[in-house]
């Protein structure tokens, strides 16, 4: 460890850790549930688990120790028939849980990055092999 690592922290270890990235997954699902057009998607879904999986995915968008072991995307959207505009909405909401918990512009546009490539497996995900 010299002092050049130092400069090297992972985007994980700037904002907080695990902890600061949970409230910003805590407040993510509030302004999702909050939003009546969003809503119905998560109707009976077990909210613990999901924010456990998506708290994983940031943690690992941000180069930090905890690894996304949760289903494929894909297969996790699958049936749901989620538009472009939901998804848009929902990446919204993301972006203004970051900017709220004051996470620098530079690590929300690298999170925005990562989350908007994964459009292609979220909207009109479709049964598996199409
Ligand atoms: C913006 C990008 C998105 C990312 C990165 C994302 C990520 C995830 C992750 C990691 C899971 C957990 C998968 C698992 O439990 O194995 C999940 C589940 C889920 N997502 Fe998303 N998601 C996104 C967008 C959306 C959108 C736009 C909707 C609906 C409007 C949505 C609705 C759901 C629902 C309902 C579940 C629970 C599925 C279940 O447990 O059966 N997601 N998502």
């Amino acid at each position: 460890m010299n002092q050049s690592h130092l400069e090297e922290r992972s985007d994980y270890a700037v904002v907080g850790g695990g902890p600061a990235i949970a409230a910003v997954v805590d407040r993510f699902y509030t302004l999702v549930l909050g939003d009546d057009r969003l809503r119905g998607y998560f109707e009976g879904i077990e909210m613990v688990r999901l924010k456990r999986h998506q708290v994983a995915l940031v943690s690992q968008v941000m180069g930090g120790p905890v690894g996304y072991a949760g289903r494929d995307l894909r297969a996790a959207h699958e049936g749901m028939n989620i538009s472009r505009e939901d998804f848009a909405a929902v990446a919204g909401h993301l972006v203004t849980a970051l900017t709220e918990a004051g996470v620098e512009p530079a690590i929300i546009d690298r999170v925005t990055g990562a989350i908007l490539g994964t459009e292609p497996d979220i909207v009109g995900a479709e049964a598996a092999g199409a």
